[in-house]
Protein backbone atom coordinates (compact mmCIF):
# COMPACT_ATOMS: atom_id res chain seq x y z
CA UNK A 1 0.00 0.00 0.00
CA UNK A 2 1.22 3.06 -0.63
CA UNK A 3 1.69 6.14 1.61
CA UNK A 4 -0.46 8.47 0.09
CA UNK A 5 -3.50 5.50 0.45
CA UNK A 6 -3.12 5.47 4.21
CA UNK A 7 -5.79 7.23 6.63
CA UNK A 8 -5.01 9.87 8.80
CA UNK A 9 -4.73 7.83 12.37
CA UNK A 10 -7.33 10.59 13.56
CA UNK A 11 -9.63 8.63 11.21
CA UNK A 12 -9.49 5.50 12.90
CA UNK A 13 -11.93 5.31 15.30
CA UNK A 14 -12.05 3.43 18.96
CA UNK A 15 -15.48 1.65 17.42
CA UNK A 16 -13.07 0.63 14.27
CA UNK A 17 -10.40 -0.29 16.54
CA UNK A 18 -13.03 -2.01 19.11
CA UNK A 19 -14.34 -4.33 15.65
CA UNK A 20 -10.60 -5.00 14.86
CA UNK A 21 -10.32 -6.45 17.77
CA UNK A 22 -13.09 -8.58 17.91
CA UNK A 23 -12.19 -10.45 15.21
CA UNK A 24 -9.94 -12.23 18.14
CA UNK A 25 -11.52 -11.71 21.57
CA UNK A 26 -15.28 -12.44 21.93
CA UNK A 27 -17.40 -11.86 25.14
CA UNK A 28 -15.35 -9.04 26.36
CA UNK A 29 -16.74 -5.55 24.94
CA UNK A 30 -15.99 -4.22 27.89
CA UNK A 31 -12.53 -4.73 28.68
CA UNK A 32 -12.58 -4.23 24.48
CA UNK A 33 -14.04 -0.63 24.40
CA UNK A 34 -11.23 0.46 27.07
CA UNK A 35 -8.53 -0.91 25.00
CA UNK A 36 -9.97 0.43 21.99
CA UNK A 37 -9.82 3.95 23.67
CA UNK A 38 -6.18 3.68 25.18
CA UNK A 39 -5.08 2.56 21.15
CA UNK A 40 -6.85 5.49 19.99
CA UNK A 41 -5.41 7.80 22.76
CA UNK A 42 -2.03 6.16 22.02
CA UNK A 43 -2.07 6.10 18.06
CA UNK A 44 -2.79 9.84 18.19
CA UNK A 45 -0.26 11.02 20.14
CA UNK A 46 -2.22 11.63 23.52
CA UNK A 47 -1.24 10.04 26.64
CA UNK A 48 -3.08 6.52 26.49
CA UNK A 49 -4.25 5.95 30.19
CA UNK A 50 -2.57 2.58 31.65
CA UNK A 51 -5.05 -0.20 31.98
CA UNK A 52 -5.21 -3.48 34.13
CA UNK A 53 -6.85 -6.52 33.08
CA UNK A 54 -8.08 -9.02 35.93
CA UNK A 55 -9.89 -12.24 34.92
CA UNK A 56 -10.35 -15.56 35.52
CA UNK A 57 -8.10 -18.09 33.57
CA UNK A 58 -8.50 -18.53 30.19
CA UNK A 59 -11.05 -15.57 29.53
CA UNK A 60 -8.88 -13.52 27.17
CA UNK A 61 -6.20 -11.72 28.87
CA UNK A 62 -3.41 -12.65 27.19
CA UNK A 63 -5.63 -12.93 23.86
CA UNK A 64 -6.56 -9.51 24.33
CA UNK A 65 -2.44 -8.56 24.28
CA UNK A 66 -1.77 -10.44 21.25
CA UNK A 67 -4.72 -9.17 19.60
CA UNK A 68 -3.31 -5.42 20.16
CA UNK A 69 0.15 -7.00 18.78
CA UNK A 70 -1.82 -8.62 15.87
CA UNK A 71 -3.70 -5.51 14.74
CA UNK A 72 -1.00 -3.09 14.60
CA UNK A 73 0.59 -5.46 12.25
CA UNK A 74 -2.70 -6.19 10.10
CA UNK A 75 -3.30 -1.95 9.76
CA UNK A 76 -1.16 -0.57 8.01
CA UNK A 77 -1.78 2.92 9.58
CA UNK A 78 -0.50 1.63 12.67
CA UNK A 79 3.14 0.20 11.43
CA UNK A 80 4.96 3.51 13.53
CA UNK A 81 3.44 1.51 16.67
CA UNK A 82 4.84 -2.30 15.87
CA UNK A 83 7.42 -1.86 18.49
CA UNK A 84 5.05 -3.67 20.91
CA UNK A 85 6.66 -6.76 23.64
CA UNK A 86 4.38 -8.79 25.81
CA UNK A 87 6.51 -10.14 29.11
CA UNK A 88 6.04 -12.01 31.83
CA UNK A 89 6.60 -10.02 34.97
CA UNK A 90 8.87 -12.75 36.41
CA UNK A 91 11.28 -11.97 33.85
CA UNK A 92 11.54 -8.10 35.20
CA UNK A 93 13.43 -9.22 38.35
CA UNK A 94 16.71 -10.66 38.95
CA UNK A 95 15.50 -12.98 41.96
CA UNK A 96 18.71 -13.84 43.40
CA UNK A 97 19.96 -10.04 43.53
CA UNK A 98 16.14 -8.52 44.23
CA UNK A 99 16.63 -5.91 41.57
CA UNK A 100 14.31 -4.99 38.91
CA UNK A 101 15.87 -5.30 35.13
CA UNK A 102 13.95 -2.77 32.68
CA UNK A 103 16.37 -3.51 30.35
CA UNK A 104 15.25 -7.11 29.55
CA UNK A 105 11.49 -5.53 28.38
CA UNK A 106 13.78 -2.33 26.59
CA UNK A 107 15.63 -4.90 25.06
CA UNK A 108 12.87 -6.62 23.71
CA UNK A 109 11.71 -3.54 22.59
CA UNK A 110 14.48 -2.51 21.27
CA UNK A 111 14.21 -5.37 19.07
CA UNK A 112 10.95 -4.95 17.54
CA UNK A 113 12.21 -1.63 16.51
CA UNK A 114 15.15 -2.22 14.94
CA UNK A 115 13.14 -4.33 12.53
CA UNK A 116 11.18 -1.13 11.94
CA UNK A 117 13.77 1.20 10.81
CA UNK A 118 15.94 -0.25 8.96
CA UNK A 119 19.19 -1.80 8.68
CA UNK A 120 21.49 1.17 10.07
CA UNK A 121 19.58 3.54 13.04
CA UNK A 122 20.07 6.79 14.02
CA UNK A 123 19.94 7.39 17.59
CA UNK A 124 16.87 9.11 17.20
CA UNK A 125 15.27 7.17 15.12
CA UNK A 126 15.45 3.90 17.72
CA UNK A 127 14.70 6.32 20.65
CA UNK A 128 11.50 7.50 19.15
CA UNK A 129 10.55 4.40 18.12
CA UNK A 130 11.21 2.74 21.14
CA UNK A 131 8.81 5.58 23.08
CA UNK A 132 6.01 4.97 21.01
CA UNK A 133 6.04 0.88 22.45
CA UNK A 134 2.62 -0.54 23.40
CA UNK A 135 4.18 -2.68 26.42
CA UNK A 136 2.23 -5.57 27.66
CA UNK A 137 3.37 -7.38 31.04
CA UNK A 138 1.50 -10.29 31.94
CA UNK A 139 0.90 -12.72 34.98
CA UNK A 140 1.19 -9.50 37.21
CA UNK A 141 -0.85 -10.91 39.98
CA UNK A 142 2.35 -13.83 40.37
CA UNK A 143 4.42 -10.46 41.45
CA UNK A 144 2.19 -10.12 44.68
CA UNK A 145 4.30 -8.26 47.86
CA UNK A 146 2.37 -11.24 49.55
CA UNK A 147 2.31 -15.30 48.32
CA UNK A 148 0.38 -17.37 49.85
CA UNK A 149 0.07 -15.49 53.32
CA UNK A 150 4.16 -14.58 52.90
CA UNK A 151 5.96 -11.92 51.83
CA UNK A 152 7.50 -11.80 48.42
CA UNK A 153 10.35 -9.40 48.26
CA UNK A 154 10.43 -9.85 44.70
CA UNK A 155 7.15 -9.11 43.96
CA UNK A 156 7.86 -5.47 45.64
CA UNK A 157 10.87 -5.10 43.90
CA UNK A 158 8.66 -5.43 40.70
CA UNK A 159 5.96 -3.24 41.55
CA UNK A 160 8.39 -0.42 42.64
CA UNK A 161 10.40 -0.27 39.56
CA UNK A 162 7.50 -0.70 37.24
CA UNK A 163 6.10 1.89 38.98
CA UNK A 164 8.46 4.05 38.37
CA UNK A 165 8.65 3.25 34.84
CA UNK A 166 5.10 3.58 34.08
CA UNK A 167 5.38 7.15 35.85
CA UNK A 168 6.81 8.88 32.51
CA UNK A 169 10.26 8.87 33.24
CA UNK A 170 13.48 9.17 31.23
CA UNK A 171 15.40 6.03 31.53
CA UNK A 172 18.74 5.58 30.09
CA UNK A 173 19.33 2.73 27.57
CA UNK A 174 22.30 1.44 26.27
CA UNK A 175 23.07 -0.17 22.98
CA UNK A 176 24.59 0.76 19.04
CA UNK A 177 22.84 3.18 16.87
CA UNK A 178 24.84 4.60 13.48
CA UNK A 179 25.54 8.44 13.43
CA UNK A 180 28.22 9.87 10.85
CA UNK A 181 28.60 6.49 8.70
CA UNK A 182 29.70 4.34 11.65
CA UNK A 183 28.21 2.35 13.97
CA UNK A 184 28.44 3.60 17.69
CA UNK A 185 28.15 2.63 21.13
CA UNK A 186 24.98 5.32 22.13
CA UNK A 187 23.07 6.11 25.17
CA UNK A 188 19.32 6.71 24.57
CA UNK A 189 17.08 8.77 27.21
CA UNK A 190 14.21 6.87 26.86
CA UNK A 191 10.82 9.29 27.58
CA UNK A 192 8.24 6.28 29.23
CA UNK A 193 5.62 9.05 29.11
CA UNK A 194 4.14 7.98 25.44
CA UNK A 195 4.35 3.95 26.09
CA UNK A 196 1.34 2.45 26.48
CA UNK A 197 1.13 -0.30 29.71
CA UNK A 198 -1.09 -2.68 30.01
CA UNK A 199 -0.87 -5.25 32.86
CA UNK A 200 -2.56 -8.54 33.02
CA UNK A 201 -3.11 -11.23 35.74
CA UNK A 202 -5.94 -13.82 36.99
CA UNK A 203 -5.95 -12.52 40.41
CA UNK A 204 -6.74 -15.93 42.11
CA UNK A 205 -7.99 -15.58 45.53
CA UNK A 206 -9.32 -12.29 45.16
CA UNK A 207 -12.89 -13.41 44.22
CA UNK A 208 -12.58 -15.24 47.20
CA UNK A 209 -11.35 -12.88 49.59
CA UNK A 210 -13.78 -9.86 48.00
CA UNK A 211 -16.99 -12.37 48.94
CA UNK A 212 -15.68 -12.95 52.42
CA UNK A 213 -15.10 -9.20 52.88
CA UNK A 214 -18.99 -8.46 51.58
CA UNK A 215 -20.31 -11.21 53.57
CA UNK A 216 -19.14 -10.12 56.84
CA UNK A 217 -22.01 -8.42 58.74
CA UNK A 218 -19.43 -5.94 59.97
CA UNK A 219 -18.27 -4.65 56.53
CA UNK A 220 -21.93 -2.84 56.16
CA UNK A 221 -22.15 -4.11 52.48
CA UNK A 222 -25.09 -6.43 51.19
CA UNK A 223 -25.02 -8.81 47.98
CA UNK A 224 -27.57 -7.51 45.61
CA UNK A 225 -31.04 -9.83 45.20
CA UNK A 226 -32.91 -9.33 41.98
CA UNK A 227 -35.94 -10.88 41.12
CA UNK A 228 -35.83 -13.60 38.62
CA UNK A 229 -38.50 -14.72 36.87
CA UNK A 230 -38.12 -18.80 35.79
CA UNK A 231 -39.35 -20.75 32.57
CA UNK A 232 -42.65 -22.06 34.44
CA UNK A 233 -43.59 -18.59 35.30
CA UNK A 234 -42.94 -18.50 38.89
CA UNK A 235 -40.54 -15.33 40.02
CA UNK A 236 -37.68 -16.30 42.72
CA UNK A 237 -35.41 -14.05 44.61
CA UNK A 238 -31.75 -14.89 43.60
CA UNK A 239 -29.00 -13.54 45.09
CA UNK A 240 -25.84 -12.92 43.11
CA UNK A 241 -21.86 -12.20 43.87
CA UNK A 242 -20.35 -10.45 41.15
CA UNK A 243 -16.68 -8.79 41.69
CA UNK A 244 -17.06 -5.82 39.37
CA UNK A 245 -20.18 -5.07 42.22
CA UNK A 246 -17.49 -4.85 44.93
CA UNK A 247 -14.23 -4.63 43.94
CA UNK A 248 -12.37 -1.57 45.65
CA UNK A 249 -9.05 -0.44 45.35
CA UNK A 250 -7.81 -1.47 49.09
CA UNK A 251 -8.79 -5.29 48.07
CA UNK A 252 -5.96 -4.97 45.59
CA UNK A 253 -3.63 -3.69 48.27
CA UNK A 254 -5.25 -6.41 50.70
CA UNK A 255 -3.68 -9.34 48.09
CA UNK A 256 -0.68 -7.49 47.94
CA UNK A 257 -0.52 -4.81 45.45
CA UNK A 258 1.76 -1.77 46.13
CA UNK A 259 -0.89 1.09 46.37
CA UNK A 260 0.87 3.26 44.45
CA UNK A 261 2.01 1.11 42.00
CA UNK A 262 -2.15 0.49 41.55
CA UNK A 263 -2.46 4.11 41.38
CA UNK A 264 -0.59 4.26 38.04
CA UNK A 265 -3.38 2.49 36.38
CA UNK A 266 -6.17 4.85 34.46
CA UNK A 267 -8.60 1.87 34.51
CA UNK A 268 -8.70 -1.33 36.40
CA UNK A 269 -10.98 -3.29 34.30
CA UNK A 270 -12.77 -6.86 34.93
CA UNK A 271 -13.36 -9.51 32.21
CA UNK A 272 -16.45 -11.78 32.63
CA UNK A 273 -15.98 -15.36 32.77
CA UNK A 274 -17.43 -17.03 29.94
CA UNK A 275 -20.65 -18.80 29.43
CA UNK A 276 -21.87 -22.02 27.24
CA UNK A 277 -22.88 -19.30 24.41
CA UNK A 278 -19.79 -16.99 24.31
CA UNK A 279 -17.45 -20.60 24.54
CA UNK A 280 -19.89 -21.52 21.27
CA UNK A 281 -18.98 -18.42 19.15
CA UNK A 282 -15.09 -18.89 20.01
CA UNK A 283 -15.33 -21.73 18.30
CA UNK A 284 -17.12 -21.01 15.48
CA UNK A 285 -15.43 -17.72 14.95
CA UNK A 286 -12.50 -16.16 16.86
CA UNK A 287 -9.40 -16.44 14.77
CA UNK A 288 -7.63 -18.74 17.18
CA UNK A 289 -9.89 -20.99 17.53
CA UNK A 290 -9.33 -24.86 17.47
CA UNK A 291 -11.88 -25.21 14.79
CA UNK A 292 -11.19 -22.17 12.88
CA UNK A 293 -7.23 -23.53 12.74
CA UNK A 294 -8.47 -27.13 11.98
CA UNK A 295 -10.92 -25.33 9.05
CA UNK A 296 -7.80 -23.96 7.05
CA UNK A 297 -5.62 -26.75 7.63
CA UNK A 298 -8.21 -28.91 5.86
CA UNK A 299 -8.60 -26.50 3.20
CA UNK A 300 -4.83 -26.97 2.30
CA UNK A 301 -6.27 -30.44 1.24
CA UNK A 302 -9.11 -29.15 -0.55
CA UNK A 303 -11.50 -30.04 2.21
CA UNK A 304 -14.57 -28.06 3.54
CA UNK A 305 -14.61 -28.89 7.15
CA UNK A 306 -18.19 -28.03 8.90
CA UNK A 307 -19.73 -28.66 12.58
CA UNK A 308 -23.27 -29.14 12.73
CA UNK A 309 -24.63 -26.55 15.04
CA UNK A 310 -25.76 -29.16 18.17
CA UNK A 311 -21.91 -30.42 18.03
CA UNK A 312 -20.72 -26.97 18.62
CA UNK A 313 -23.24 -26.44 21.13
CA UNK A 314 -22.03 -29.96 22.97
CA UNK A 315 -18.36 -28.78 22.48
CA UNK A 316 -19.03 -25.41 24.65
CA UNK A 317 -21.28 -27.49 27.27
CA UNK A 318 -18.25 -29.86 27.85
CA UNK A 319 -15.30 -26.58 27.78
CA UNK A 320 -17.88 -24.62 30.42
CA UNK A 321 -18.09 -27.80 32.77
CA UNK A 322 -14.14 -27.16 33.46
CA UNK A 323 -14.27 -23.93 34.37
CA UNK A 324 -11.10 -23.78 35.54
CA UNK A 325 -9.71 -23.82 32.19
CA UNK A 326 -11.86 -21.15 30.34
CA UNK A 327 -11.97 -20.95 27.11
CA UNK A 328 -8.86 -23.42 26.77
CA UNK A 329 -11.13 -26.49 27.43
CA UNK A 330 -12.30 -25.92 24.11
CA UNK A 331 -9.05 -27.05 23.01
CA UNK A 332 -9.01 -29.88 24.80
CA UNK A 333 -12.41 -31.27 23.82
CA UNK A 334 -12.25 -30.36 20.00
CA UNK A 335 -8.71 -32.29 19.98
CA UNK A 336 -10.38 -35.86 21.01
CA UNK A 337 -12.51 -34.91 17.67
CA UNK A 338 -10.42 -33.72 14.98
CA UNK A 339 -6.86 -35.63 16.07
CA UNK A 340 -7.69 -39.06 13.97
CA UNK A 341 -9.51 -37.06 11.15
CA UNK A 342 -6.32 -34.45 10.85
CA UNK A 343 -4.26 -37.44 10.84
CA UNK A 344 -5.82 -39.13 7.79
CA UNK A 345 -9.03 -37.60 6.66
CA UNK A 346 -9.56 -39.68 3.25
CA UNK A 347 -10.47 -42.67 5.63
CA UNK A 348 -13.29 -41.52 7.03
CA UNK A 349 -17.40 -41.93 6.23
CA UNK A 350 -18.03 -38.14 7.46
CA UNK A 351 -16.19 -37.41 4.03
CA UNK A 352 -18.34 -36.78 1.14
CA UNK A 353 -17.37 -35.06 -2.63
CA UNK A 354 -18.48 -31.63 -3.08
CA UNK A 355 -20.80 -31.55 -6.22
CA UNK A 356 -18.16 -27.95 -7.23
CA UNK A 357 -15.56 -30.29 -6.72
CA UNK A 358 -13.34 -31.08 -3.70
CA UNK A 359 -14.57 -32.79 -0.66
CA UNK A 360 -16.61 -32.17 2.78
CA UNK A 361 -16.16 -33.13 6.42
CA UNK A 362 -18.79 -32.06 8.63
CA UNK A 363 -17.96 -32.89 12.85
CA UNK A 364 -21.28 -34.41 13.75
CA UNK A 365 -23.46 -34.50 16.84
CA UNK A 366 -22.93 -38.22 16.60
CA UNK A 367 -18.87 -37.84 16.64
CA UNK A 368 -19.20 -34.92 19.63
CA UNK A 369 -20.92 -37.05 21.38
CA UNK A 370 -18.44 -39.93 21.34
CA UNK A 371 -15.78 -37.50 21.75
CA UNK A 372 -17.10 -36.16 24.79
CA UNK A 373 -18.37 -39.36 26.44
CA UNK A 374 -14.63 -39.94 26.49
CA UNK A 375 -13.72 -43.19 24.08
CA UNK A 376 -12.09 -41.15 21.47
CA UNK A 377 -14.44 -40.50 18.88
N1 LIG B 1 -12.51 -13.87 25.20
C1 LIG B 1 -11.93 -14.74 24.36
N2 LIG B 1 -12.13 -14.66 23.03
C2 LIG B 1 -11.54 -15.55 22.18
N3 LIG B 1 -10.74 -16.53 22.58
C3 LIG B 1 -10.49 -16.65 23.89
C4 LIG B 1 -11.06 -15.76 24.84
N4 LIG B 1 -10.64 -16.12 26.07
C5 LIG B 1 -9.84 -17.15 25.89
N5 LIG B 1 -9.73 -17.50 24.59
C6 LIG B 1 -8.98 -18.64 24.04
O1 LIG B 1 -8.54 -19.46 25.13
C7 LIG B 1 -7.13 -19.57 25.20
C8 LIG B 1 -6.64 -19.12 26.55
O2 LIG B 1 -6.93 -17.74 26.72
P1 LIG B 1 -5.88 -16.68 27.33
O3 LIG B 1 -4.50 -17.18 27.12
O4 LIG B 1 -6.21 -15.35 26.80
O5 LIG B 1 -6.27 -16.78 28.85
P2 LIG B 1 -5.81 -15.86 30.07
O6 LIG B 1 -6.98 -15.02 30.46
O7 LIG B 1 -4.57 -15.15 29.71
O8 LIG B 1 -5.60 -16.95 31.20
P3 LIG B 1 -4.38 -17.18 32.25
O9 LIG B 1 -4.73 -16.37 33.46
O10 LIG B 1 -4.46 -18.64 32.56
O11 LIG B 1 -3.12 -16.76 31.59
C9 LIG B 1 -6.57 -18.71 24.08
O12 LIG B 1 -5.79 -19.53 23.26
C10 LIG B 1 -7.75 -18.18 23.31
O13 LIG B 1 -7.77 -18.72 22.03
MG1 LIG C 1 -2.61 -15.41 30.22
Amino acid sequence: MSADTLRVLQSITPPQIFAELQKGVLGQNTALRFVAVAVYKHTTGKVPGNILLIGNSGTGKTTIMNNIQRMYHDVPEYRPFRAMTIINANLLVDAERLEFQPERLLAAVEQRARAMVGEKPSPAALRETMERATICIDEIDKMSSIVAGKPNPIGVVLQQGLLTLMEGEVVTYKTYAWEDGAEKAVTLNIDTRHMMFICGGAFEGLYDQVYLRVINPASGEKLKSQAVQMADGQVRIETRFALADFLKPEDLFTYGMVPQFMARFDNVVLLRDLDVAVLKEILLRSLDSPFVRSRNYFAVMDIELEIEDVAASMIAEAAEHNIRTGARALRTVFSKIINRLEFDPWQHDELAARPGGGHRLTITREMARRAIAGNGG
